[in-house]
């Protein structure tokens, strides 16, 4: 992959072994207290994920071992880091997960990278008044299809926020999003522009039910998925971690 090129790697729930052997100490320590609870089956999803997107870039081995040595913390502020062999690798990463789905976004050659997934959803009048610009307000309600253009505005301004690494401490509304072009092409161009002046360049896709955002500091070239075809594409949302929480009542238990 060409420095200035997205990567991005996808995989549903489905797909995480079910054993710890790719688990490193620090994530095994770490989760040790929350299993079974939603978070920690999305957590683990998009370690799964976000390891295998670092291997596949650095062109490591997917093996249990070779999976063990690749770890991903957080910093303080909550982004993602990955790091191999005890040293940060060169590239930055991003993470996101919806409906049992993850997908892991990176970037070498330098600059943050933010991505996003979400499900094309109904959004209330109240949503859209409360977390969008007046402009992008004015644009959904005269879309045709207004639930993907929420979507896909709302997913790109949390892809905006991960790059400024602020995520929702900051007012949605200080970032709008504008679609630059709507031609046929599976990755479409947009770009985030925020109230000190500054333009993240990004792109979007839609794979059925799912929206994907990615954004940038600086331009970058349509992202490439590091599997063909990329999962996400024949992907159904899921909510397996409910299921499995289900009691023989049909209730669900505390969460
Ligand atoms: C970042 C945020 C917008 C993502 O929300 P979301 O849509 O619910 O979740 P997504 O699945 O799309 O993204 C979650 C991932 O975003 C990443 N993330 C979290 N904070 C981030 C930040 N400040 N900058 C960039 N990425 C961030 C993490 O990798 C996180 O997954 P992880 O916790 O499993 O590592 C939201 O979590 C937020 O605003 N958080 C506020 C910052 C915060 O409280 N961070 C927590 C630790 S201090």
């Amino acid at each position: 992959m060409s420095p200035g090129t997205i990567g991005w790697l996808s995989a549903g729930l489905s797909e995480v072994p079910n054993d710890d052997s790719w688990v490193d100490p620090g994530m095994a320590a770490r989760f040790s207290g929350i299993r079974f609870t939603k978070r920690f089956t999305e957590a683990r999803l998009a370690r799964w994920v976000a390891k295998r997107t670092v291997a596949a870039t650095l062109g490591l081995a997917e093996t249990p071992e070779s999976l063990r040595r690749i770890v991903i913390r957080n910093a303080p502020d909550g982004a993602p880091e990955a790091i191999v062999g005890e040293e940060p690798i060169s590239a930055v990463i991003a993470m996101t997960d919806r409906a049992d789905w993850s997908v892991c976004a990176i970037l070498d050659g330098g600059g943050r990278v933010g991505c996003d997934l979400e499900l094309v959803e109904p959004r209330s009048a109240a949503f859209v008044a409360d977390y969008f610009t007046a402009t992008e307000q004015r644009r959904i309600a005269a879309a045709t299809d207004t639930r993907i253009l929420a979507n896909v505005m709302w997913s790109a301004k949390e892809s905006a926020l991960k790059v400024l690494r602020t995520g929702l401490r900051r007012d949605t509304r200080t970032v709008e999003v504008h679609l630059d072009d709507d031609d046929a092409a599976d990755w479409r161009p947009l770009h985030i522009g925020d109230d000190e002046g500054r333009s993240y360049p990004g792109w979007w896709v839609r794979f059925g039910e799912f929206v994907l955002t990615v954004a940038a500091e600086g331009p970058t070239m349509a992202p490439v998925s590091l599997v063909e075809p990329p999962p996400l594409a024949e992907a159904t949302p899921g909510h397996a971690w409910m299921d499995s929480m289900k009691l023989p009542n049909g209730a669900n238990q505390e969460m």
